[in-house]
């Protein structure tokens, strides 16, 4: 004869492992089935002597009671495990809070510019812009150079078809702003002039088609070029430190005269030469020069009066010299782990 006890235990222990409906299933069958210990006991029940027999048969039947109790219990249990598996698995959750907007960071090319305007106001200049779709006159002609002279072509130009008489093209420098000032208002004149401009240039390490100027204009008695070389250093140490060395390098433009370039120490290779700087060890910034007097002349101030100096560097190469950046394709890729360094 079959210990109900026994029973019991047995089933205790087969239905804490079942961890699944499925399973529980087969322990059922194997509990109270057909087959089951307990069925077979009960068949053995006629075996007993007559007087054993009720007792015997209260024991299996309470035992046959709490393995039922059990395996009721354990139903429910598993049957919350599942929903609650269920439920993670294809819950549409509307009470989802998406993250709040991350916060962005300032463009490096517009904080340079930020940077550069406190440079210069610091030093006593105002800040002006101008329009970024020009006339040739802007552009060109008022800065002394006529209809095709040969001087233009030291811009790729972007023209523009308006359907206008006029030709109409993207500003290539930053210049015509000096232009627009000087018409505007007379000396005297102490102002800078940052804003985009654009050329038919193919992109590399050091172009990109647009791209960002900050013009300078001083226009005064007595100015030298005296007073244009030490505003270029003062400018340079108060960007760069003072580690940084820069030159001026005599060169050309139709609206200043004498003209330079203004070049600083190739940052990217400590001026040894590299890639970036095609080998020369130094970079270009921009070009300066003193007020051409044919430039005072086409907008009727006195040359014999007036003196002054004009400069326009590349804010994309002062930030790409400054923060060491060996191509400057990457100010315009977005990618967010540059953006981020900001
Ligand atoms: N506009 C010139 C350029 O873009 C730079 C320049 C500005 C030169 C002012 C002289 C004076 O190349």
């Amino acid at each position: 004869m079959i210990d109900p006890q026994e029973l019991t235990r047995r089933a205790e222990q087969l239905l804490a492992e079942a961890t699944s409906l499925d399973e529980l299933h087969g322990v059922q069958v194997e509990l109270l089935g057909k087959r089951s210990a307990l069925v077979e006991a009960r068949s053995a029940l006629g075996k007993l002597d007559s007087s054993e027999r009720p007792a015997a048969g209260r024991l299996l039947q309470q035992a046959r009671q709490e393995i039922e109790e059990m395996l009721a219990q354990r139903r429910a249990a598993l049957e919350q495990e599942e929903r609650r598996g269920r439920l993670g698995v294809d819950r549409l959750d509307l009470s989802e809070v998406p993250p709040g907007p991350t916060r962005g960071t300032v463009h490096l090319i517009q904080r340079t510019r930020d940077e550069l305007e406190d440079v210069f106001v610091g030093m006593g200049f105002v800040v002006a812009e101008g329009p970024e779709v020009e006339t040739d006159w802007y552009n060109f002609e008022a800065l002394n150079m006529p209809p095709a002279h040969p001087a233009r072509g030291m811009w790729d130009t972007l023209y523009l078809d308006l359907g206008e008489p006029e030709t109409v093209l993207l500003r290539t420098h930053t210049s015509p702003v000096q232009i627009r000032l000087m018409q505007e208002q007379g000396p005297p004149i102490y102002a800078v002039m940052p804003g985009r401009c654009y050329r038919r240039d193919t992109p590399d390490a050091r172009h990109i088609p647009i791209f960002h100027q900050i013009e300078g204009l001083v226009v005064d008695r007595g100015i030298s070029f005296a007073e244009l070389a030490g505003t270029i250093e003062t400018f340079t140490t108060a960007y760069f430190g003072p580690d940084i060395h820069s030159r001026l390098r005599p060169s050309y433009f139709p609206f200043t005269e004498p003209s330079a370039e203004f070049e600083v120490t190739c940052t990217i290779c400590k001026g040894k030469g590299c890639r970036t700087c095609s080998q020369t060890g130094w970079i270009e910034l921009g070009g300066c020069g003193m007020v051409d007097p044919a430039v005072f002349a086409a907008l009727g101030i006195d040359s014999e009066d007036w003196t002054g100096f004009a400069f326009g560097f590349g804010i994309d190469r002062l930030a790409q010299m400054r923060h060491v950046i060996p191509d400057m394709r990457i100010f315009y890729e977005n990618d967010i782990r540059f953006l981020r360094q900001i």
